[in-house]
């Protein structure tokens, strides 16, 4: 992977000045995730298997909210993420919250350098893998970390929605991965697009059929694929609020997929 390693220093620079415009931000919404707030989202709470007693590998897991909502359930957990401020973060909550959830550094391509244990649930989920460049390897570090029988969840931004530019809402990126990342500078985060912060990052387009081969080419049977036509987070420009977790956008008075899931098996 040290092809890529300037994309990763760039967005790993993103997302540590990312993290604290985030942990204060009204969208992570600190005050209520301190008072029991549970941050995953109705479509993953619906589709994941049961989490009581569980071991969770959380990949990309930012500031820890998704991991530690996930302990709050009954699972045991550990959450990997190449940001060492988010990291930080997480740990500096999961102790304000005297938990055990388990945090580590580490780029998700390697993975197997810092863990070796095998897990019940290996879970990702929104605005993650838009950060890899290469999803057969990333499929390989994670279902190699499922133990047999257990499973793999995703829940993501659809392919579709990421090819529209929120700006003039024109389709202004390919569907399918070229391997080439896009550059651009961006001001702003989804929390608050006036937020003080303009840096560059990479980030490349996956197409559906990537993401499924990738999985099945680790011997993995898909059990579950859903689309939906709806947001569960307000994180685009322009998003019309339809009720409590449904935020949409149209192009031309029709929604496209918003979100994809997948839950997967290991044999
Ligand atoms: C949009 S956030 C995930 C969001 C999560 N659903 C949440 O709202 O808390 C994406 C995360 O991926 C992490 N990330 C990006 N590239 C990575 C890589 N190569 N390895 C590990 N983590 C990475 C970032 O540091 C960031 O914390």
């Amino acid at each position: 992977m040290d092809k890529y390693i300037k994309y990763f220093e760039a967005n790993k620079a993103l997302w540590d000045a990312k993290t604290p415009i985030h942990a204060a931000s009204k969208f992570y919404d600190m005050d209520a995730f301190f008072a029991g707030t549970n941050t995953l989202r109705h479509i993953e709470l619906g589709e994941l298997p049961s989490l009581e007693g569980k071991t969770i590998l959380h990949s990309q897991c930012h500031f820890g909210q998704d991991t530690l909502s996930m302990e709050r359930m009954g699972a045991e957990c550990t959450g990997i993420d190449i940001s060492p401020e988010a990291i930080k973060k997480a740990e500096e909550i999961r102790d304000e919250l005297n938990l055990a959830s388990r945090f580590v550094c580490c780029n998700v391509y390697d993975i197997d350098k810092h863990i070796d244990t095998l897990f019940d649930l290996v879970f990702t989920s929104y605005g993650v893998i838009g950060w890899l460049p290469d999803l057969d390897r990333w499929a390989a570090q994670l279902c190699a970390r499922i133990k047999s029988g257990g499973y793999f969840y995703m829940a993501e931004f659809h392919p579709v929605l990421y090819m529209f530019d929120w700006g003039t809402d024109r389709i202004a990126y390919r569907y399918f991965n070229d391997g080439n990342p896009y550059e651009e500078e961006n001001e702003g985060t989804y929390v608050d697009n006036k937020a003080d912060i303009k840096m560059t990052e990479y980030f490349w387009q996956h197409s559906i059929s990537e993401i499924l081969n990738a999985l099945i080419g680790q011997g993995m049977d898909i059990v579950l694929f859903n689309e939906y036509d709806y947001s569960p987070y307000n994180c685009f420009p322009n998003l019309v609020k339809l009720e409590d977790q449904k935020f949409q956008f149209k192009h031309n008075g029709i929604a496209p997929p918003h979100i994809f899931s997948i839950l997967a098996k290991k044999r």
